[in-house]
């Protein structure tokens, strides 16, 4: 450290060369360290996707992919003649399931973390079991996850929110999946008696199309944010897109609040555990006044919806994440760790 007198004779080569080292480590220190600093040189590491998810030709990846979402050093690659040199490798569950894509398993070189990744929940995953003690890390809306990527997030806005969308319907539901035995089939039937629900989506034979459901779904005072099945952290678009980004309050059949109020303000959402029967439910949202009503939008003089929806975003966050991810782990029991609780 400069100041502190060095005893004469250090080392080899004497005390002024040995302080001059120390001050040159000292500097170079200061220079790695100080904000602002020159940073090391940083690797640019190649993550391997080896099935791009639901597509049979992955997207156009130019190598400042990554850089556009804020993440450098960061190349994505479908090409798998890179899989002896890629620094991890990611595997789409949805292509392992239907057998679209194989496990390289006697290729790859050791060492090498293999990802598994996945943004479904867990009633609609299968195969787990085959699955034992290959992957590294896992990438998905769970905040357990290495990689941790959730649909939407809240963020400071910059400048004022836009003004609320004009109302003229009380409550709207968009889906395409409807069978009674999701729960939330069976709270939507014994809400529909109490309160005016307009469906729309591929059930109801009202599909909408994928820039219109936003202007549809905004005319609505209340949007059913209901997940196809409760699960863990398992908060989709449902929640961030049609209903936080369109200005329709969310009424939320999910995790239980707790997880919901991870995300975003208490106040922000109804949650449909808060209220005994589906009745009362529908009695408290039709009794709402203007005043009540727009307190739920509070949040949007500070936040605004960031959407987490592209695959090569998800994908760069492996990057971010990858200096500080364990080296020495691997899901034994990728099953019971992602679906325990299904067997319980
Ligand atoms: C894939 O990578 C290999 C090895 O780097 C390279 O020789 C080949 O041209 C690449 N293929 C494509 C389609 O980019
Ligand atoms: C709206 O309802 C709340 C809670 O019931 C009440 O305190 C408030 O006075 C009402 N505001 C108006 C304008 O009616």
């Amino acid at each position: 450290m400069p100041g502190v007198p060095l005893p004469r004779g250090v080392g080899p080569w004497g005390a002024w060369p040995g302080a001059a080292l120390l001050t040159a480590l000292w500097i170079l220190w200061l220079l790695r360290w100080a904000p602002g600093g020159v940073p090391a040189p940083q690797r640019t590491l190649t993550i391997l996707i080896w099935h791009w998810p639901f597509a049979s030709r992955p997207p156009e990846l130019p190598r400042n992919t990554c850089a556009s979402y804020g993440v450098p050093h960061c190349c994505l690659s479908t090409n798998r003649s890179l899989l002896p040199s890629a620094d991890a490798v990611v595997f789409h569950h949805r292509e392992l399931q239907t057998r679209r894509a194989r496990l390289p398993l006697l290729s790859g070189p050791r060492g090498q973390p293999w990802v598994w990744a996945s943004m479904e929940s867990p009633s609609h995953t299968h195969g787990l079991g085959h699955l034992r003690g290959i992957f590294n890390w896992v990438l998905s809306y769970r905040r357990d996850s290495d990689i941790f990527v959730p649909y939407g997030r809240l963020e400071p806005r910059q400048g004022p929110a836009p003004p609320l969308p004009a109302k003229n319907g009380v409550a709207a539901w968009v889906v395409s999946n409807f069978q009674a035995r999701q729960q939330r089939v069976q709270l939507y039937r014994q809400l529909a008696p109490h309160l005016p629900v307009d469906v729309f989506g591929r059930a109801s034979r009202r599909p909408l199309c994928t820039t219109c459901l936003l202007p549809t779904v905004a005319r609505y005072l209340f949007y059913l944010a209901f997940e196809n099945s409760q699960h863990p952290d398992y908060i989709t678009e449902k929640f961030w897109h049609n209903a936080l980004a369109a200005g329709a309050v969310p009424v939320v059949l999910g995790p239980p609040r707790a997880t919901y109020e991870a995300f975003a303000p208490a106040d922000a959402f109804v949650h449909v555990e808060d209220f005994a029967s589906a009745r009362e439910l529908a009695a408290f949202l039709l009794g709402m006044n203007g005043s009540q009503y727009r307190r739920y939008f509070a949040w949007r003089d500070q936040l605004r919806v960031r959407l987490f929806d592209d695959w090569r975003e998800r994908f760069c966050a492996v990057c971010t994440h990858y200096p500080h991810l364990p080296r020495d782990q691997v899901y034994q029991d990728l099953q019971g760790w992602f679906q325990g609780w299904l067997q319980a």
